[in-house]
């Protein structure tokens, strides 16, 4: 029987329970189910509605079901619908008569939304952890090769030379951006929704502040319909994973290019790549295959809970309970992704003899010669032509690019323009890639990851 059985006659169809119990999925939410429930009996007692000897026993009795849960000896009923039945059942079980009570002024409604929330903020809270430990280990490889430069490409042709460190840091500032939103959002959702009963509040003196306080909102919710049917931080979180996941995404196709035979730019190491079942001589990069391939359910769980939400009437709708799947699977994979990804970076070496040889391609020195001679007087337009031309004699005489400016009269001061590095080293304006503006940057990153460390 479940515990709402009062007004039936007949017990539920299988088929019917089998499409409505969510305990198989959300049993997962017991630790933040038990700390919400705390919070209300104690908001119980506060309102007179629990004596204090009643309230230290369900307290008691809840802490003793979380001992059962984090023991692997909690048993699930038949009847158990859901995580939040599970435990009053048990409850009751224990404490009786008192038990029976822990119910009062609050409905599954509310208390799923509370639940929810509880766990939300919490999984945000580590996903920034594990972003921001992700960011660390970037700057470490960058650091690790302080002189190592590639190719910066555009259209994944070859553009200009950067430092290596200058590269790692672009993934470094998307993910503290990916931080950033997830503290925001983090913020936005702490509300408490406890007290607004099933969607209307309550004839029973509660008061919804005390336990927001106790349970480390920032304020209670102020209306009730909206408390128990507003979806929107987990349709955030998602979100915010799902950005987190792409950038993830894109950091991964960028090792899978990086670990070819083609590219050579970098090798994972052995503890971070998979062989083939049949070609011995596989060094595959699953890792970062799996860091793609992973975006794309996160992308989906993103959609498939909108979806979900929009054509909903207020307040609570069953159709709710399919929030939490999606949250649960988003939170999880973008988790094992961070921290595969972290040991990847972590085991990677830069080969910097091939990625400096692509960078050296004398092609990529164009656009010096144009900033010469714009700094000698001539109009970048006019620069950019007689550069263009150089190219495209190189590239007809199958020539080196410095030959030409070497036995070009008018041209020929400019073969420093040559040397090895001096592209890289030319570039120095302000966020620029070359060695003379990474310490200015290097601070601004580290002044960011500082910040958002103390947020968290
Ligand atoms: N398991 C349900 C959910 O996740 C709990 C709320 C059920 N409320 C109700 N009125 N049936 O949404």
């Amino acid at each position: 029987m479940t515990l709402w059985g009062g007004r039936f006659t007949a017990a539920m169809d299988e088929t019917l329970w089998n499409l409505s119990e969510s305990y198989s999925f959300d049993h997962v939410l017991y630790a933040h189910d038990i700390e919400g429930s705390m919070a209300h009996v104690r908001g119980l007692e506060a309102a007179g509605l629990l004596t204090s000897a009643e309230c230290a026993t369900l307290l008691d009795t809840l802490s003793s079901i979380k001992g059962e849960f984090l023991a692997g000896t909690f048993e699930r009923h038949a009847s158990d619908e859901d995580i939040h039945m599970a435990i009053e059942r048990r409850a009751t079980e224990l404490a009786g008569n008192i038990g029976a009570k822990i119910h009062t002024a609050r409905s599954r409604n509310d208390q799923v939304a509370t639940t929810l929330r509880l766990f939300t903020r919490d999984a945000l809270s580590e996903i920034a952890r594990q972003a921001l430990a992700l960011v660390d280990t970037l700057v470490q490889v960058g650091q690790r090769n302080p002189q190592a430069y590639l190719p910066g490409y555009t259209h994944l042709q070859r553009a200009q030379p950067v430092l290596l460190s200058h590269h790692l840091h672009a993934h470094a500032w998307s993910l503290t951006r990916d931080v950033d939103r997830v503290l925001d959002a983090r913020t936005r959702m702490n509300v408490s929704p406890l007290g607004a009963g099933a969607l209307a509040g309550t004839s029973l003196p509660i008061d919804p502040s005390v336990t927001s306080e106790l349970l480390g909102f920032d304020e209670p919710f102020a209306n009730s319909m909206d408390a128990v049917s507003d979806r929107d931080f987990v349709a955030e979180a998602l979100f915010d994973i799902a950005l987190l996941g792409v950038h993830l995404s894109r950091m991964g196709e960028e090792l899978v290019l990086w670990t070819t035979s083609e590219f050579n730019f970098a090798t994972l190491g052995d503890d971070f790549t998979t062989g083939s079942s049949m070609l011995p001589q596989k060094k595959n990069s699953d890792v970062a295959e799996l860091a793609r391939g992973k975006s794309g359910r996160l992308v989906g769980n993103l959609t498939g809970l909108l979806v979900t939400l929009k054509g909903l009437p207020l307040t609570y709708n069953r159709d709710l309970q399919e929030d939490k799947e999606p949250l649960f699977d988003s939170v999880k994979q973008v988790t094992l992704v961070l921290a595969a990804m972290n040991g990847a970076y972590q085991s990677m070496i830069f080969n910097a003899a091939a990625a400096a040889a692509a960078a050296d391609d004398q092609l990529l020195v164009a656009i010096d010669v144009a900033e010469r001679l714009v700094a000698e007087g001539l109009p970048f337009r006019q620069a950019h032509e007689v550069a263009g031309g150089l190219v495209g004699r190189a590239v007809r005489e199958g020539r080196l690019l410095a030959d030409i400016v070497a036995d070009e009269p008018t041209l020929a001061h400019h073969r420093d323009l040559f040397e090895r590095g001096a592209a890289l080293s030319n570039r120095r304006s302000p966020g620029s890639s070359g060695p003379a503006a990474a310490p200015g940057q290097s601070t601004r990153l580290s002044e960011r990851i500082a910040a958002l460390r103390a947020r968290i």
